[in-house]
C-alpha cells in the first residue's frame, strides 16, 4: 500500500466518532417518534468495530462550549420544533469547523421538510414528481400546473397533511383551510386597526396612511403555511417504504384503504413479498446520490419506473427492519435476500462504521 494511502487510512481510523444526543441520551427513533434508540448499545457496537466514540449532548456544545473539531459527528434529529431549531443551530455551528457531519446539514434541512426535500432532490437529480414549493395558499392558487394535484403540508406525517385537489376550486379550498387560524385577539386587533383608528401623520413618513399601515400590518401578522403542490399519480394501491442501511435494503409494502389514495399511516403492511428488482435498483441508485449511511425512502410506481415521494436520513420509522424477515443485498450482479437481520442498533452501527470507512472520515 502506498505510504500516503496508508497514512490517510490510519488517520481515518483514528478519527473519533462524536455522538450528539438530546439530554438524557435521547436519539430518535424506534417504535414511535418519542421512543429513543438504545444509543449506548449503538455506541458499543461502533467501539467494537474499532472506532473511538465520544458522547455529548447538544447542550454540552451550546452551553459548556465543548470544543468539537476534526471529528466525525453523528447527531440526532428531532421532530419537536423547538428542539429541531436548537439542533440546527448547534449542528450549523459545528459545520463551520473541521468536522464531518453525519448526516450532512442538507439532510437535516430535509428532515420533516418536504419543501426543502424538493430543492435537495432537484439539486441531486433524484427522480421525483413535478412539484412546486410555495410559501402560502396564495402562491399555490397562482400555480400553472394541470389537475389533479396533491397538496402537502411540509411537515406532515402519516398522510395527515396530504390532500387531493381535483380542480382549482378544490385547490383553493384545501390550501386556504391549511393556513393557520388567526387568533381571536389578533382578529380583534385587526378590526380595531381597520375601523377604529384615528388618522395620524408622521413628519418623517409623509406617505403614511392608516389604511396602508393596516394592510401592511395584516400582511405581517397573519400566519401562513408553506406547501408542496405535486402532480397526482392516479390509481396507486400501494407504495413502498425502503429502508437503506448501508448496503442492506429493508422493504415494506404499504397498501391504501379503499376510497383513499394515501398509503402512509394505514398500517396495512406486508413485507418482503414480491419485491420488484427494479424497485431495489431504484432505491440503491437514489441512496447512492445521498451522502448518508441510512436512508428511509417512500417510493411509488410511476409510469414505467418509480418516483421517490419522500425520504428521511434519520429519525425514521423502523418497521421495515423490525417486522420484516430480513434484507436485500447485492451479491455480484444480483440481489440476494438474507433472512434474520433486524436489530436496529446493530444495523445502524454497521452502516455507520462502513460509511466512515468509505467516506474517509478525516475531515477536509
Ligand atoms: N403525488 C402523489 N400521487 C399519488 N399518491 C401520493 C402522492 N403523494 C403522496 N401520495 C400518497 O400519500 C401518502 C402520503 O404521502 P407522503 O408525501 O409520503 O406524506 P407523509 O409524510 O404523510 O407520509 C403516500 O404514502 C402515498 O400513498
Ligand atoms: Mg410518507
Amino acid at each position: 500500500m502506498p505510504l500516503r494511502t496508508y497514512i490517510r487510512e490510519m488517520r481515518n481510523a483514528m478519527t473519533p466518532l462524536v455522538v450528539l444526543t438530546e439530554e438524557g441520551g435521547f436519539f430518535g427513533q424506534t417504535r414511535r417518534p418519542w421512543v429513543s434508540l438504545d444509543i449506548g448499545t449503538l455506541c458499543r457496537h461502533v467501539e467494537r468495530a474499532g472506532r473511538e466514540v465520544r458522547r455529548f449532548t447538544f447542550q454540552d456544545v451550546a452551553t459548556r462550549a465543548v470544543d468539537i473539531h476534526d471529528s466525525a459527528v453523528f447527531y440526532a434529529f428531532s421532530q419537536k420544533e423547538n428542539t429541531r431549531r436548537y439542533i440546527t443551530d448547534v449542528v450549523w455551528h459545528l459545520a463551520h469547523g473541521s468536522n464531518l457531519l453525519i448526516p450532512s446539514f442538507d439532510l437535516l434541512m430535509c428532515h420533516e421538510n418536504k419543501g426543502y426535500q424538493e430543492l435537495f432532490r432537484r439539486q441531486r437529480g433524484l427522480p421525483g414528481l413535478r412539484s412546486a414549493y410555495v410559501v402560502d395558499s396564495r402562491q399555490a392558487a397562482g400555480l400553472d400546473m394541470s389537475f389533479p394535484l396533491v397538496v402537502k403540508t411540509v411537515d406532515g406525517s402519516n398522510s395527515d397533511g396530504v390532500f387531493l385537489a381535483r380542480n382549482r376550486s378544490d385547490l383553493l379550498r384545501i390550501a386556504g383551510r391549511l393556513e393557520p387560524r388567526v387568533g381571536i385577539l389578533a382578529r380583534c386587533d385587526l378590526i380595531r386597526r381597520k375601523y377604529f383608528r384615528r388618522p395620524r401623520t408622521y413628519r418623517d413618513y409623509p406617505e403614511y396612511t392608516t389604511r396602508q399601515d393596516y394592510l401592511q400590518y395584516r400582511e405581517f401578522v397573519v400566519p401562513r403555511r408553506r406547501l408542496v403542490v405535486q402532480e397526482f399519480i392516479p390509481g396507486l394501491e400501494y407504495d413502498f417504504r425502503v429502508l437503506a442501511m448501508g448496503d442492506r435494503y429493508f422493504v415494506m409494502r404499504r397498501r391504501v384503504v379503499s376510497g383513499d389514495f394515501r398509503a402512509s399511516g394505514t398500517k396495512l403492511f406486508d413485507f418482503d413479498s414480491d419485491v420488484p428488482i427494479p424497485l431495489l435498483d431504484f432505491a440503491r441508485a437514489a441512496h447512492s446520490k445521498v451522502d448518508a449511511p441510512f436512508l428511509s425512502m417512500d417510493i411509488c410506481p410511476h409510469g414505467d419506473g418509480w418516483a421517490l415521494l419522500e425520504f428521511q436520513a434519520l429519525h425514521f420509522g423502523v418497521s421495515a427492519l423490525k417486522r420484516g424477515r430480513g434484507c436485500f443485498m447485492r451479491a455480484g450482479e444480483r440481489w440476494q435476500f438474507t433472512a434474520g437481520v433486524g436489530d436496529v442498533e446493530a444495523e445502524m452501527a454497521r452502516a455507520l462504521v462502513a460509511h466512515l470507512a468509505a467516506a474517509g472520515s478525516t475531515p477536509a
